[in-house]
């Protein structure tokens, strides 16, 4: 099993989610972690899983993420298992509906990955951090649960 791990990252915690995703999903195979602005198309030819993270920004996608979305082929991640989260604030029902996650899940799909779990979000207090108590245990656990549903 071989997964593609991808983050962007302002303030280092998106990182230490993909990190520790990235641990988790090295108990079953080989793990390639990188940040997005090293994406190239090699990164994504011969994986099993790719898993995409980073932080809200202004209720999107970071701007400085966009640009890594136009340069893949249509339809690369096609039947590929994909995986979106984010770090956001701790919002209301209403602005939870504009996270990171969800364009990226959208993203993800459009280039023809197959979702196999909902978008997560985990938490931040402030702007610069910290994380949440509990969000690293929690990303290890979404890892996992990713890894539940692929090996089903
Ligand atoms: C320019 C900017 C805009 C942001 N906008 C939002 C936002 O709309 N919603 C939100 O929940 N957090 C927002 N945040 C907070 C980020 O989500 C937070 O900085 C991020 O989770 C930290 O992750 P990082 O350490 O990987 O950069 C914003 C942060 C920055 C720098």
């Amino acid at each position: 099993m071989k997964s593609l791990v991808v983050y962007f990252s302002k303030f280092g915690h998106t990182q230490q989610i993909a990190e520790r995703i990235s641990s988790e999903l090295a108990n079953h195979g080989t793990v390639n972690t990188i940040s997005s602005d090293q994406l190239v198309v090699e990164d994504l030819k011969d994986v099993d899983l790719v898993v995409m993270g980073t932080p809200t920004h202004n209720m999107n996608l970071p701007e400085a993420v966009r640009p890594v979305f136009e340069q893949l082929p249509k339809r690369i991640l096609r039947g590929m298992p994909v995986a979106a989260f984010d770090t956001s604030y701790k919002m209301s029902a209403f602005l939870s509906r504009f996270t990171a996650a969800k364009k990226l899940a959208r993203k993800l799909r459009k280039l023809g990955g197959k979702r196999i779990v909902p978008p997560e979000t985990f938490h931040v207090v402030a702007r610069q951090g910290p994380l949440y108590e509990g969000e690293l245990e929690r990303a290890q656990d979404w890892a996992s649960s990713i890894m539940a549903v692929i090996s089903q």
